[in-house]
């Protein structure tokens, strides 16, 4: 609803003169893209939420966002894999060093060095114990892939957890085509995560100007008061 057209809305800012920079956000808003949603019946993984995008995708590569992972950079992570699929026309995870307490939280890769931050994926696996884990590299929520997924996707069976797992997917693929792992720039926030979840709300705020100074005069406050 909030990127769609709001006709009420718009309505009552249009009434007053004052409201008139309100009403041209509201607009723009509505103006910068289409979405389209689908929900998943049922709760069977990730694997089958991106396989529920397919007619929508068609024929075309496309980018997979996991929205509880916030990358701050300045050029966008999606970007950064973007630029590396048109570099060599093949799927893209974006993959970071985890710490090995979070190892069983991610896919982890098996990568052979190319470049500065580049891998060859040699093999993912879906959330091992440390011992099993064949690298502390793991996919964060951004991939670029190529059409061939869906194929994948289709032949792929409840894995992990009873899901259909993107994971299981992306080894299909890798057996079929090149993919590449980018160590990406940037900061990432795991929303997922409550820690992640209050550092991404604080750094965001701090960087509002209209927000900065009262926030940091309540957090030296707290500060205040527990010394
Ligand atoms: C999913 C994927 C996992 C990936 C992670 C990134 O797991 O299955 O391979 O590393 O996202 O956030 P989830 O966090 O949904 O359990």
């Amino acid at each position: 609803d909030y990127f769609d057209d709001a006709p009420e809305l718009e309505m009552h800012l249009a009434k007053n003169p004052k409201n008139k920079h309100l009403l041209a956000m509201v607009q723009e808003i509505s103006s910068l893209c289409d979405i389209h949603y689908i929900r998943q019946k049922e709760p069977l993984g990730l694997g089958d939420a991106v396989l529920r995008a397919e007619k929508h995708i068609c024929d075309e590569p496309f980018a997979v966002l996991l929205g509880d992972d916030i990358i701050k950079n300045d050029t966008p992570c999606t970007r950064q894999l973007i630029d590396t699929y048109n570099r060599y026309r093949c799927s893209v995870l974006a993959v970071e060093e985890v710490s090995d307490a979070m190892v069983s939280s991610y896919g982890i890769i098996k990568g052979k060095p190319l470049e500065d931050a580049l891998y060859l994926l040699e093999d993912i696996v879906e959330k091992p114990t440390i011992e099993d884990a064949p690298s502390r590299m793991g996919a964060i929520g951004r991939y670029v892939f190529t059409p061939e997924i869906f194929d994948c996707l289709h032949h792929t069976n409840r894995g992990v957890g009873g899901e259909i797992q993107l994971t299981d997917a992306i080894r299909l693929l890798n057996a079929r085509q090149n993919i590449y792992a980018y160590e990406f720039s940037g900061r990432r926030y795991d929303t997922g995560d409550r820690m992640g979840y209050l550092e991404a709300i604080i750094d965001m705020a701090l960087e509002q100007d209209d927000l900065r100074g009262e926030l940091l005069e309540y957090m030296r406050g707290i500060v205040g008061r527990l010394e």
